[in-house]
């Protein structure tokens, strides 16, 4: 089960504001509990934990097993809460280099339009025996008519056709919501398979829906154990809840101290799309009125050289939480060299995984002693069920950390401004 160290961090907050902020992360609990709270209707990430749709995770799993063994390219075509939860497990669970299954690729994320034009040349390109690829699109947008999706999903759809003329449909699956929106009535009009995003779930917290779902099972990953880690989690936290209400209670407490930025740092690169996904979900909930901590996302080593400098010396504006996988999943180990030019023979025979642990640690006692809040968050190791219970963990803990800020979690009022302003400059009517 995911811990939640947050010792380093209470020496920032004094004993009465902590207390207080606790008392705020208990009342929140409640509100979700007991669906009291603004957005009550948003609470389907809670209820289909409780209840298990076991035959719609078989029926994905079954089509996730079917697409690869007939896709060459599976295209994840989506924005915001309808790709970065797939893509953070995808990322955490699969190999870097060694492809087992179809190449896993995303659209509909941005309008670059060098990205997707030779996205869709690499697409055309034959296999090498001269033969078209096998190419899958599973295009995911609860609203169906989110601008950057639908642009690429047009692109995609004229490609398909190229392809495969009257059988293009057999290669596209629609992720969208029940009723309404134009993708509802492309899938009436061409029969293109549909799954449904429950109204109740919002984009941000529906990693464990057909939306991400879908793209999991193609990359290969088991999904029943993935949904069964979330659900263990929830009945847990059900029963007893503390870690989560104490992180909630102290990041409302930091808050109240001023501080605006939460760095999310992981030394393992595997889990820095895990980062993207719980920037996602904290920033989209709590950044309203005027309020919230700006959550951020840090790779280490590699960002210590970029970012370390700020965090160690700059404004003190900032707190960090540490994602750690405590278990190795690498055995390599460092090689003796004759001679040691490089005077690196003092690590000979360490794990790597040794050596990126003293390298947190390190870190983390730097970043303290520079004074930032740090809070640790640890999975035991990196598989499928630990990947389940910490996605809930972080849902629960933007519920619980939102409510007690006073603010509506599952809305996104803010995002429409920009949509209205890129409209108005598009000339669209
Ligand atoms: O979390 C959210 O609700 C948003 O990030 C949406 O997922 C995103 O805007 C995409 O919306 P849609 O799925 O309607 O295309």
């Amino acid at each position: 089960m995911i811990k939640c160290d947050i010792s380093l961090a209470r020496k920032f907050i004094d004993e009465s504001t902590y207390l207080q902020s606790r008392k705020k992360a208990d009342k929140a609990f409640d509100q979700l509990k007991h669906k009291t709270g603004p957005g009550s209707e948003w609470l389907g990430w809670r209820d289909m934990l409780a209840k298990p749709n076991d035959a719609e995770i078989e029926q994905i799993s079954e089509l996730g097993e079917e697409i690869r063994q007939k896709a060459d390219v599976f295209i994840v075509c989506g924005i915001g809460g309808s790709y970065l939860g797939a893509k953070a497990v995808i990322d955490a669970l699969s190999a870097h280099f060694d492809q087992n299954g179809p190449e896993i690729l995303y659209a509909g994320h941005h309008m670059g339009g060098k990205y997707l034009e030779q996205l869709l040349a690499h697409l055309r390109q034959p296999k090498e025996d001269g033969t078209p690829k096998s190419i899958y699109v599973n295009v995911i947008s609860k609203s169906g008519s989110t601008l950057e999706t639908a642009l690429s999903f047009r692109m995609l759809r004229a490609l398909l056709d190229d392809l495969y003329g009257e059988d293009s449909s057999d290669h596209i699956i629609c992720t969208t919501g029940a009723e309404g929106g134009l993708l509802n009535k492309m899938i009436e009009a061409k029969g293109y398979r549909k799954f449904i995003v429950p109204d109740d779930v919002g984009g941000r917290f529906s990693v464990l829906t057909p939306v991400g779902l879908i793209p999991i099972a193609v990359a290969g990953i088991d999904i029943r154990t993935l949904f069964y880690g979330a659900v263990s989690a929830f009945n847990k936290y059900e029963e007893n809840a503390v870690e989560v209400l104490e992180y909630a209670a102290l990041r409302n407490a930091i808050h109240e101290s001023g501080k605006t930025i939460d760095v999310f740092a992981t030394f393992e690169p595997e889990l820095a799309s895990i980062g993207g996904w719980i920037q996602q979900l904290l920033g989209e909930s709590e950044g309203k009125e005027g309020k919230g901590i700006f959550p951020t996302v840090a790779t280490f080593s590699t960002d210590l050289h970029s970012l370390g400098q700020f965090i160690q010396q700059g404004q003190r504006s900032l707190m960090e939480t540490f994602i750690i996988v405590d278990k190795p999943f690498s055995k390599l180990s460092v090689n003796e060299i004759e001679g040691d030019d490089d005077k690196l023979n003092y690590l000979s025979g360490k794990s790597f995984h040794e050596i990126n642990t003293k390298a947190r640690e390190g870190t983390i006692e730097a970043h303290s002693e520079g004074d930032v809040p740090i809070v640790r968050v640890h999975m035991e190791s990196l598989n499928a069920e630990n990947i389940g219970q910490l996605i809930y963990f972080f849902e629960l803990l933007t519920g619980i950390f939102v409510y007690s800020l006073n603010v509506n979690p599952f809305n996104q009022p803010g995002v429409e401004d920009y949509k209205k302003a890129m409209y108005r400059l598009l000339g669209k009517h």
